[in-house]
């Protein structure tokens, strides 16, 4: 019988069973897959259990912290927390190319995870939250089939010298139910049931180069884009929504003077499978009570705009 509870009484006994007394690593991301296979395996071997989270820096606003409290201090995991942000502006100042991008922030992960991981000594297995549809698009990438228009960057294996075994309890779930897991796990409903963030983050959201102003005032908007859409009860109707900096200077009147600043865009899609998507008819008073919040709320911001492109040939993120 299928249910949350049975999957994950067998899925932890697979893994005790596998693991026996043995130390797990497993790299958080904040996305539902992480979060999922850390509460499991921390129902199925407590302890032994060691999450490295790498705090990009291009995370949501607040994100890391959120991660934090709902992982550690409200589910009892034992997680490093790498505040990488500084490394990852450092690394990316300069650099204008959206794959370019990609790369960097891919390179980066890998390279600090290896930094965490080589200080733990006795770790002999690396947990993944690889899913059914994961391990479906690899080997269609393996035959050359997958159409390759980004490279989706996300944990990309384990480094090579580190030969460690592969730990992947959800590798036969599909995402509605790897969700299910998580709610049965006591995960927040909010967490589980979160729009798909892409791996490289705001850094293909802040358009050209990331620069940590940039970040900020693009966390700021999307936080208030989001809250207002789960206060309106439209988060749900919604795939995915959230907010882009544009990095051109708009001409705006900021109580008496002429000012000259940044503009945001919104995005908000509907869509079944993310290869199409419609933009999201949301209600004009919505829009224009949350721009006015945002150009309210942030100083630098005079300007916001819905985007009304349909997938194709627009892509849902702008980079
Ligand atoms: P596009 O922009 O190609 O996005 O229409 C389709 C879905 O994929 C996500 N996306 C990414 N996810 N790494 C990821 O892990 C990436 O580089 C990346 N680029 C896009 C996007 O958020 C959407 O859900």
């Amino acid at each position: 019988l299928w249910t949350a509870a049975n999957i994950i009484d067998d899925a932890a006994a697979r893994v005790r069973a596998q693991v026996g007394s043995d130390k797990v690593l497993l790299g958080l991301s904040g996305g539902v897959d992480s979060s999922v296979v850390a509460a499991l395996l921390k129902r199925a071997i407590g302890d032994q259990l060691v999450c490295v989270f790498v705090d990009t820096g291009l995370l949501r606003w607040k994100e890391g912290d959120q991660v934090m409290a709902t992982m550690a201090e409200h589910m009892g995991v034992n997680v490093i927390r790498v505040n990488a942000a500084e490394r990852y502006f450092a690394a990316l100042a300069g650099v204008q190319d959206p794959e370019a991008k990609r790369k960097i922030i891919g390179r980066l992960f890998v390279e600090i995870f290896e930094e965490e991981s080589a200080k733990l000594t006795d770790v002999k297995w690396l947990a993944q939250g690889t899913i059914y549809p994961d391990v479906i698009e690899s080997a269609g990438s393996k035959t050359g089939k997958a159409h390759v228009i980004k490279s989706h960057h996300n944990v990309g294996g384990l480094p090579e010298h580190m030969k460690l075994g592969l730990v992947e309890p959800l590798r036969e779930l599909f995402k509605d139910e790897v969700r299910r897991l998580g709610v049965e796990l006591g995960l927040p409903r909010e967490m589980v049931y979160r729009h798909p963030f892409p791996g490289p983050g705001l850094g293909v959201r802040v358009l050209g180069e990331v620069k940590a102003e940039y970040v900020e005032l693009l966390q700021r908007a999307d936080d208030i884009f989001i809250r207002e859409l789960r206060a309106h009860g439209l988060y749900d109707k919604t795939s995915q929504a959230f907010a882009v900096f544009l990095p051109v200077k708009s001409v705006g009147v900021v109580g008496d003077a002429r000012a000259y600043e940044w503009v945001i865009a919104l995005r908000a899609v509907e869509t079944i499978d993310f290869m199409t998507a419609h933009w999201a008819h949301l209600p004009y008073e919505f829009l224009g009570a949350v721009s006015t919040r945002i150009i309210n709320e942030l100083h630098g911001v005079s300007r916001v705009v819905y985007d009304i492109s349909g997938k194709p040939p627009a892509t849902i993120e702008w980079e």
